[in-house]
């Protein structure tokens, strides 16, 4: 690693960029800046720095403008995100088998724990190509960030590498330009050895060894850290410094880092006084009046284990029945992936599942369950501020954002129903309801605490849920992050001669 210098140029690389197009009708493209912390975060910091962002094009319209740009390079005027952004305009095949078969359907399968395996995975021939094409589709992100970087003159730049995509790419960009200051951030959980297991042996190798190219590596909790680390050991045979939070793999060092993401409590709040969310709010009023309201908001992914929380809906409502006509839920399910059939299945069990307690339960005058599967954000915010009970059950989730805004948009406070499998439980475990999530039973007499708490045990600890989880706004992840590079940059500087990384046999 050579000597990065605070404030120089950076360059971040993630499969979805931060900002999409639309052909309209008249030809022309309109820009959409992407939602997320991560984005409004990043734009923050962008102000500050020279940085580029390096996306996959993902719908035509991003492909036209792709094409259009000369090497795809979008500066900040065409891009209304605060930077400048790279569009790789990647083979559909490879990016089909990449994202879809690799990432998705297998390291997302992996990390989340949610094959069933009397039947799944099932590595074949086909596997192989879906493989190559996830290492191509891996080479087209380390090529454009060297690029980049080489044409950067002005100090360092620091590469910061996004997700469970982009696993070897660290590597590979290592082998392709030295001395740059690399960091990937993983924003799923990671699997423990006798899960990862289940991957190919090379594949699992790899994997591990194209985040060890990094010079850190960054986790959302110490849990997904360890596990990591432990894959590590077992599967490279790495040196782990578990005092140093290092892992030697080769002649090559990678600092790990916990980074808990959290939300920007002002921002976040300001977007949620806006006229269109007020307008929401006078909406869903009608449904809510004198009742408690329970909500989840969730992109529809198999780990967010939507079924089962409205299992234990139905379960507190057939067990309780002092709480008819006096709470309502909200479960509002967004659309995700929906290019897998695992997922269309998914959505489809959701709805059938609310359905059943629609025609169980309801009766005039009280609808106990509102489902809705069309993104729309500004409702998403209203219900959150009326909430009186935030329900997150995932199986497996990286941090989980929706359980840190539940409480920070909360108009009166909420309390909190978390899964002990999500992330934020490491942050918000002491003033939620932690459940099971695969014990309905539990998670409905969690629910009934939840409703029956006094009010002000309730605003007591969503305020400290509020406040935890406004301790690390997306811009101060960031800059840890870097941080962290430039860390490394002064010690490693201090080290004469230093030895080339390792390869994949090496260990
Ligand atoms: C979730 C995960 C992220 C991931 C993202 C990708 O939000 O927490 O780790 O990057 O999904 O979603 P996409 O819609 O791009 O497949």
């Amino acid at each position: 690693m050579g000597g990065a210098q605070a404030g120089g140029p950076v360059l971040i690389a993630s499969n979805r960029g931060p900002v999409s197009f639309t052909e309209e009708d008249d030809g022309r493209l309109s820009a959409k800046r992407g939602g997320g912390g991560m984005v409004s975060g990043l734009s923050a910091v962008a102000d500050e720095s020279d940085m580029l962002w390096v996306c996959a094009a993902l719908s035509d319209g991003d492909r036209l403008a792709a094409r259009a740009a000369p090497g795809g390079l979008l500066d900040r005027d065409q891009t209304g995100a605060g930077m400048a952004v790279r569009m790789l305009d990647i083979p559909p095949a490879v990016f089909q088998r990449a994202y879809n078969a690799v990432a998705n359907s297998t390291l997302w399968f992996v990390h989340h724990m949610l094959y069933d395996t009397p039947t799944r995975p099932s590595f074949g021939p086909s596997f192989g190509r879906e493989w190559e094409a996830f290492r191509r589709y891996n080479e087209m992100f380390a090529a454009a960030l060297a690029d980049a970087a080489s044409a950067r003159a002005n100090g360092t730049p620091r590469a910061v590498i996004q997700d469970y995509h982009l696993c070897l790419a660290p590597r590979m960009l290592a082998d392709r330009a030295p001395g740059i200051p690399i960091a990937h951030f993983s924003h799923t959980p990671w699997a423990p050895p006798d899960y990862y297991r289940l991957l190919p042996d090379d594949v699992g190798r790899e994997v591990l060894a194209g985040i060890l190219g990094a010079d850190h590596a960054g986790f959302l909790c110490q849990r997904w850290a360890d596990a990591f680390v432990d894959c590590c050991e077992a599967f490279l045979g790495a040196t782990v410094d578990s005092g140093r939070g290092q892992v030697s793999y080769g002649d090559h060092i990678t600092s790990i880092g916990v980074h808990p993401l959290g939300v920007d409590a002002v921002q976040l709040r300001e977007r949620a006084a806006e006229r269109d969310v007020l307008a929401r709010m006078a909406a869903l009023a009608g449904a809510t009046t004198g009742k408690q309201l329970i909500v989840r908001v969730d992109r529809t992914e198999l780990s967010k284990n939507i079924v089962r929380g409205l299992e234990a809906y139905r379960e507190l409502l057939r067990t309780r029945p002092e709480w008819h006509r006096k709470v309502v839920h909200f479960a509002f399910a967004y659309p995700s992936r929906h290019d897998l059939p695992e997922y269309r299945e998914y959505t489809a069990a959701v709805q059938r599942m609310a359905r059943q307690i629609e025609d169980e339960f309801a009766e005039p005058g009280w609808d106990p369950l509102l489902l809705e599967v069309d993104d729309d954000y500004a409702r998403s915010l209203a219900a959150c501020r009326l909430a009186d009970v935030m329900l997150i059950n995932p199986i497996r989730d990286g941090m989980n954002l929706v359980a840190k805004e539940g409480p920070i948009l909360s108009d009166h406070g909420c309390a909190l129903v978390l899964s002990t499998e999500a992330g934020a439980a490491a942050e918000l475990g002491d003033n939620a309801l932690l459940v099971n999530p695969f014990d309905v039973s539990q998670t409905a007499r969690a629910l009934h605490e939840a409703l029956a708490m006094r009010a002000d045990e309730r605003k007591r600890r969503s305020a400290a849920l509020a406040a935890a989880a406004a301790a690390m706004p997306p811009s101060r992840w960031f800059s840890d992050q870097l941080a962290a590079l430039d860390r490394l940059a002064v010690s490693q500087a201090r080290l004469a001669g230093r030895q080339p990384r390792a390869g994949l046999g090496a260990g």
